[in-house]
């Protein structure tokens, strides 16, 4: 058997028309675009390619983007005034602060300052308790995509057996969250977990966040599982994930590749969000269906 390769540029590409779509919807009703506050902190050249790719998504999405880049030496207090400038402002309607921020600023202190109703990313713990209670919030971008990569595949996972391997505030605890949702039955695997191949085994879907490269086997995959591979590790043969690909797609039912799987779904699910922000700031009925 072969698995079904999910194509989750091609994926990313169809969301990001449609909300283009209702993004324009919006506009035309309102008077005004959605729109993004992205802060930088320092010149780490790997974040200024995302901070970039964030802006051109956001322009091409019909959004109005604000870019802040601040000096590397820039204080927590000039930090937090800013934060505080964006929150009070209506034309933003998403604030996303770049992660990772230099050492003389408290990464929880920013994420907790700004408004949990512009918190795009996610980040912010009352959006973690919101997600965790059931209630309408932000869900980080990257496990939302992943679900909707798994809901392409099957619409309905209720009933299935989900092991989300890794335990971070950014991909493993929101997507365990989701899939729970889903009516899932659902495993945080971790570092500490004993006899982790056997736990993936029994897995109808597995979503593999743990930074490890090819960490989980072909051998490991139950036959005709979904499996959403969260991992971008940079190795000497290039770009691999934490699912040994080529042993996997071998018994898997579908599976997500690296690249073209997760990561460009991330960046979709951020114009998602800060439309969905701007709706509710607008009480604007967004067509859930076009999305
Ligand atoms: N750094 C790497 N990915 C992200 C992200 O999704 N959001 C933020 N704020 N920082 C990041």
């Amino acid at each position: 058997m072969t698995a079904t390769i999910i194509d989750g540029k091609a994926f990313a590409l169809g969301l990001r028309e449609r909300v283009a779509g209702e993004v324009a919807r919006f506009t035309a009703a309102i008077g005004r675009k959605p729109g993004l506050a992205v802060v930088l902190v320092g010149d780490d050249p790997a974040s200024a390619v995302y901070v970039r790719s964030k802006h051109k998504a956001t322009v091409a999405a019909g959004m109005e983007s604000f870019e802040h880049r601040l000096p590397a030496d820039t204080s927590q207090d000039v930090l937090l005034a800013l934060v505080d400038r964006l929150n009070a402002d209506a034309s933003v309607d998403g604030i996303l602060v770049q992660l990772p921020l230099p050492p003389q600023i408290d990464e929880r202190a920013v994420i907790t300052r700004i408004d949990p109703d512009k918190d795009v990313d996610g980040f912010h713990p009352v959006n973690a308790g919101r997600l965790a209670s059931g209630l309408a919030g932000f869900v980080p971008c990257t496990p939302l995509g992943c679900l909707m990569l798994l809901k392409d595949q099957r619409a309905d996972l209720a009933g299935l057996d989900a092991v989300v391997v890794g335990r971070s505030n950014i991909v493993g605890k929101p997507m365990a969250a989701l899939l729970l949702k889903e009516s899932c039955t659902v495993t945080i695997a971790h570092s500490k977990t004993h006899d982790l191949s056997s736990v993936v085994r029994r897995a109808d879907i597995v979503v593999a966040a743990v930074g490890r490269p090819q960490m989980i086997k072909g051998d490991w995959i139950k036959p005709g599982a979904l499996v959403i591979d969260v991992g971008i590790n940079r190795t000497e043969d290039g770009l691999v994930g934490d699912v040994d690909f080529d042993s996997a797609a071998s018994v898997a039912g579908a599976i997500t590749p690296v690249p073209g799987g997760v990561g460009p779904m991330t960046i979709a699910c951020l114009m998602h969000n800060t439309l969905v922000s701007a709706a509710r700031a607008e009480g604007f009925a967004l067509d859930e269906d076009a999305l």
